[in-house]
């Protein structure tokens, strides 16, 4: 296995290396490039946040949950490689000075590197930029003021232009959807590693050896996005935030939703397949997905089939999913948009759900004519809310419809106690968010960050 990729301008190849190793760990431990930090190791503090160029443009990532075949054929610029060779500090840099944007300093190369990627990318939604990183000691505001103030500046040469290294090559990096289908079905029992924000976990904290691993990044047509007069169809490797500018437009609640998935480093990783194919029961695309009755595209060597993405979650734990199979893509049938999503989380911004509703209800001649209705956070899999739909279908859609439907919920879900949620609270705001919906559907704003007397 070859591994390729430009640091700070200068091109890596690396041989045989052990693929589950993390960049943060090559970083520090192996090219004392010691400004990353170590923060939390998980992908929720942002200390080791780095900029990473491919064919796509520049992201912001997470060294301490990307796998070094991630990385194949890409550019990786760390804080040590935010100013000029000759020492002329980055705007960005300059800017944290004037702003005493920095106290311990701990926190301050992710930062720096998240607001040089945000100024390359023209992207001045700061707080929507800055949400990954945490910060214990400066306070936000004078991030945000550092980073308002470089606004205008051009983009250092040193920054603008990254060339990028032809890709090393290795059996276990398929650079196509067909190349996947035979290794997958030649060695079933390899992991698939997509964007890695779930299964570099299970390396950094579970300690876990993953065996043998077989990387999607490299494969071109799992990343691409269909858009026709009927469906949306997205690769399995279409990344979150590649997703939510698709999406967005059509669905704006299911857009908002997005944006509050992870932070902007989390989400520039994490993919659409990954949050599906894990199976969580607390991932936030799959009760959208139902709620637009999204279909599931999954393929095994050269044969492929679609389900109901509803039906692929069987309980916790078991997937309707053959060994060697994998998920190919996503489609979502193009439609009026009825469609709210809400995502509750006990963090407003960079949180896993407690609960997320998806509600999408048509009516005509004020009757509901179709109701697809479904949830994260309230049984062992993203279920339908089948006795809710029931009790709205073909009635009039009504405050007491809906106050019925509601009382319905306990039927559909026994939801549990964690650290979350508990089981009463989460069946409350189920009910809350149908009326909410309704609310909602009806006009009014219901935003939980406009607050009125
Ligand atoms: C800080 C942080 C915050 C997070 N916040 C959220 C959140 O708000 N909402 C949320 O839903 N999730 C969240 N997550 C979880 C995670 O980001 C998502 O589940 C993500 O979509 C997983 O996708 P991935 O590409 O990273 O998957 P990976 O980690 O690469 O893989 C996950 C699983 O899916 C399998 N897999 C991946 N692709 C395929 C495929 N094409 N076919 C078959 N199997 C496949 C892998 O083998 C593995 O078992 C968060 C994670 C972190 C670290
Ligand atoms: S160390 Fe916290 S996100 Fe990587
Ligand atoms: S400056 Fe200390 S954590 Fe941010």
């Amino acid at each position: 296995m070859t591994i390729t990729f430009h640091l700070n301008g200068e091109e890596v190849s690396l041989k045989d290396g052990d693929p589950s190793a993390t960049l943060l760990d090559f970083l520090r431990e192996e090219q004392g490039l010691t400004g990353t930090k170590e923060g939390c190791n998980e992908g929720d503090c942002g200390a080791c946040t780095v900029m990473v160029t491919d064919g796509q443009g520049s992201k912001p990532l997470n060294a301490c949950i990307l796998f070094l075949p991630q990385l194949n054929g890409k550019s990786i610029r760390t804080v040590e490689g935010a100013a000029d060779a000759d020492g002329t500090l980055h705007p960005v840099q300059e800017a944290m000075i004037t702003h005493h944007g920095s106290q311990c300093g701990f926190c301050t190369p992710g930062f720096v590197m998240s607001m040089v990627t945000a100024h390359k990318n023209g992207d001045t939604d700061h707080d929507n930029q800055l949400a990954g990183n945490l910060c214990r000691c400066t306070g936000y505001a004078p991030i945000i003021r550092a980073a308002e103030a470089v606004e205008e500046m051009p983009v250092p040469q040193w920054i603008a232009k990254e060339e990028l290294p032809a890709a090393g090559d290795a059996p276990n990096m398929p650079t196509s959807s067909d190349e996947l289908a035979a290794l997958y079905a030649a060695k079933p029992d390899a992991r698939l590693v997509a964007g890695a924000t779930d299964l570099g976990l299970w390396v950094t904290k579970g300690l876990r050896d993953l065996g043998e691993m077989i990387f999607l990044d490299g494969c071109a047509d799992l990343k691409e996005i269909s858009v026709s007069d009927s469906e949306v169809r997205l690769g399995a490797m279409v990344d979150m935030n590649r997703m939510r500018e698709v999406i967005a437009p059509l669905h704006p609640s299911y857009g908002e939703m997005i944006r509050r998935f992870a932070s902007q480093q989390v989400r520039a990783a994490a993919t659409v397949g990954g949050n599906i194919a894990n199976g969580s029961p607390i991932g936030d695309n799959p009760p959208a997905l139902i709620a637009l009755g999204a279909t599931l595209h999954l393929r095994k060597g050269d044969a492929r089939r679609a389900i109901a993405i509803e039906d692929f979650f069987i309980e916790y734990g078991k997937q309707d999913r053959a060994p060697g199979e994998f998920v190919e893509a996503v489609s979502i049938p193009r439609q009026e948009d009825s469609l709210r999503v809400y995502k509750l989380s006990k963090r407003f911004d960079q949180d896993i759900s407690a609960v997320l509703g998806a509600f999408n209800v048509t009516v005509a001649d004020g009757k509901v004519t179709t109701a697809r209705i479904a949830f994260g956070g309230m049984a062992g899999t993203p279920m339908r809310a089948a006795h809710v739909e029931a009790a709205l279908l073909g009635q009039p859609w009504t405050q007491e419809t809906v106050t019925a439907a509601a009382a319905e919920m306990g039927k559909d879900f026994t939801p549990m106690d964690d650290m979350r949620a508990s089981a009463e609270y989460r069946l409350g705001s189920a009910r809350n968010m149908l009326d909410r919906y309704f609310a909602d559907l009806a006009g009014g704003t219901h935003s939980v960050l406009e607050v009125s007397a």
